[in-house]
């Protein structure tokens, strides 16, 4: 979606945007310290205030959980908004006009396409009551008449959407399909199950076969409405039923979220045809302090889960409990539910093993914690993952019990660990020292742009991190007076976003007088030790006699002027 809107147009939004006003008009901010304001963060249960806004950047932050972003970012977490939604929301508050790409102005706007969802979802709803054959599968599977209208439940029958609706929205939509030029409805005799964001407004559809045939299961793709890392099935139902929500179950299909329901386990969402995301279970901190995660028991289940946990462990709260739920083996929710009843299902989710229990136990597994060795491997792997927890009380617990498990003192081990969080695994201790410096000019020219006309040149691209450094100096250079949040607008969706976050949020006690010659410093080290590196891989060519005459000419120019530097 992102790349429809152009980056100039948004980075002009964000230099008139004020986030401080934004957030403190949701979230009433205090003043604090220098340019940062507190409040107790709406993202995550808590009592103190660790969610920091600050002005000069233009960028927000929490301690406890790490939710982070600028002014877009805010709408879309705080006011549930997609992309385009809050660009357009931030766009009317300022007084400029959305510079849609063609492909959006053609298609109408949002809320048509929501509308024609509604249309789409209930003309289903109707097909399904008039198709006995779909309504006597639904049946043979156990739902009520009741559950099927609480969850809007259809029937897709043959090719019909198009001499229904309007053809460029059911396009914009997701529900047609194109083949040797000619379009046909996505969803053909399918049962049909429609998304819901959680405000309720449909978004997509999940669509079942009626036999054995294959793909078993059809989602809408990811359209300007629906975004499946995004969205959980069943929230908005969880939600309506349930004023408070001590849990949360997140399971993997359509049909377990919804023979949950109905006997009862009102509290499980599905997540959509895809692994859980981060953005899936940050999305929840906020409604519940306990989020049990469901896994069938056999070799995929395990797999999903311990992804699971490397998604949660980087994000993780201190206040939320987190379990992890194997069911017997050819069993999944729906079907476990059905045979053992919901008092014996809750029995054993409350029974299952927490976030620690489960780590330990995973890491153990195969691993012989009675000879040194497996000892060793045994902690290495363990603090390997641990590294990336917020520091909180998880962290200190999964430390201490590392320590009583191993009988060693893993404190001294983690304070070595933690002066080198390199820009990329180092291979060695020269370039993990020059990561390390680049590290800290990235960090200086992400949360102080402007730094970036005093630098004329882009980096030697030779060195590991040095390209992501030169992408954000030519932006920065491009335009002077971007904040630290404009910037990271660029990389929206983008794997390197989180590495520049927390690079932004980190805190640096350099007066302002002494930015200039702190960056450009640490830049003239940088390219000293870039040279040193060339020089030596010269050297080498030449020690075995493979070095050409060019770059022998300019090994000695380099060693003549080694001391120079532009
Ligand atoms: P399962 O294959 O476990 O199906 O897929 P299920 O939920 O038990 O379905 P029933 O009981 O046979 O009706 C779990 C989830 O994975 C996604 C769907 O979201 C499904 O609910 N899935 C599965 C797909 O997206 N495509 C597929 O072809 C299969
Ligand atoms: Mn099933």
């Amino acid at each position: 979606m992102a790349e429809h809107i152009p980056k100039e147009f948004l980075e002009l939004l964000l230099q008139r945007a004020d986030l401080v006003n934004l957030v403190d008009a949701r979230v009433p901010l205090r003043k604090k310290t220098g340019h940062n304001y507190f409040a107790c963060c709406p993202f995550h249960q808590e009592k103190t205030a660790s969610f920091s806004v600050n002005h000069t950047k233009q960028f927000y932050y929490c301690f406890g959980c790490g939710a982070h972003g600028n002014a877009i970012d805010f709408l879309m977490q705080y006011d549930r908004l997609h992309f385009v939604e809050a660009v357009d929301m931030l766009a009317k508050q300022i007084g400029l006009a959305v510079p849609h790409a063609k492909m959006q102005e053609k298609t109408a706007s949002l809320q048509h396409l929501y509308a024609l969802l509604d249309k789409v979802a209930q003309f289903y709803h109707t097909e399904l009551s008039k198709t006995s054959h779909a309504l006597a599968y639904f049946k043979q599977r156990g739902l009520s008449t009741e559950i099927i209208k609480t969850f809007h439940l259809g029937f897709a029958p043959r090719d019909v959407l198009s001499s229904l609706f309007e053809k460029k929205e059911l396009e914009a939509t997701g529900m047609l399909s194109q083949k040797e030029g000619k379009y046909f409805d996505r969803f053909r005799e399918r049962i049909m199950f429609p998304i819901q964001d959680r405000r309720g407004r449909f978004i997509g559809f999940g669509g079942r076969v009626l036999d054995n045939s294959e793909p078993k299961y059809l989602n809408s793709p990811e359209t300007a409405l629906f975004q499946k890392g995004h969205e959980l099935y069943g929230l908005y139902q969880v939600l309506k039923t349930n004023r408070q929500l001590p849990r949360l179950l997140i399971v993997e299909g359509y049909m377990d979220m919804i023979s949950l329901f109905q006997q009862g386990v009102t509290y499980a969402i599905a997540t959509l045809g895809t692994a859980t995301t981060s953005y899936h279970i940050q999305s929840l901190f906020r409604y519940t302090g306990e989020i049990i995660f469901c896994f069938d028991g056999d070799n995929a289940g395990r797999r999903a889960a311990w992804r699971a946990l490397q998604v949660i462990f980087p994000i993780a709260p201190d206040n939320i409990q987190f379990r992890f739920m194997f069911l017997p083996d050819g069993e999944d929710p729906d079907s476990f539910i059905r045979k053992t009843g919901k008092a014996h299902f809750e029995k054993c989710m409350q029974e299952a093993p927490t976030l620690t229990q489960y780590f330990f136990h995973t890491l153990a597994h195969d691993i012989d914690l009675t000879t040194a060795d497996g000892k060793a491997r045994f902690i290495k792997s363990a603090l390997d993952l641990i590294q990336d927890l917020p520091p909180g009380i998880l962290k200190q617990t999964l430390l201490v019990e590392l320590g009583q498990k191993t009988r060693t003192d893993v404190k001294a081990w983690q304070q070595s660990k933690k002066t080198a969080a390199p820009l990329s695994v180092p291979k060695n201790s020269s370039a993990s020292k020059r990561s390390s410096i680049l590290r800290y000019a990235l960090t200086l020219l992400i949360q102080y742009p402007s730094l970036a006309q005093h630098l004329s040149n882009p980096l030697d691209e030779d060195m590991s991190g040095a390209d992501l450094f030169n992408q954000v100096w030519k932006i920065a250079a491009k335009n002077t007076s971007l904040s630290t949040g404009a910037i990271l607008e660029h990389w929206r969706e983008q794997k390197e976003e989180k590495w520049l976050a927390s690079l932004a949020q980190q805190e640096l006690t350099i007066p302002v007088e002494g930015l200039k010659s702190e960056f450009l410093g640490a830049i003239q080290q940088i390219q000293k030790q870039s040279k040193a590196q060339t020089i030596q891989k010269l050297l080498e060519k030449a020690a075995i006699g493979i070095i050409s005459p060019e770059e022998r000419t300019s090994l000695s120019a380099m060693i003549i002027n080694k001391n120079k530097f532009v």
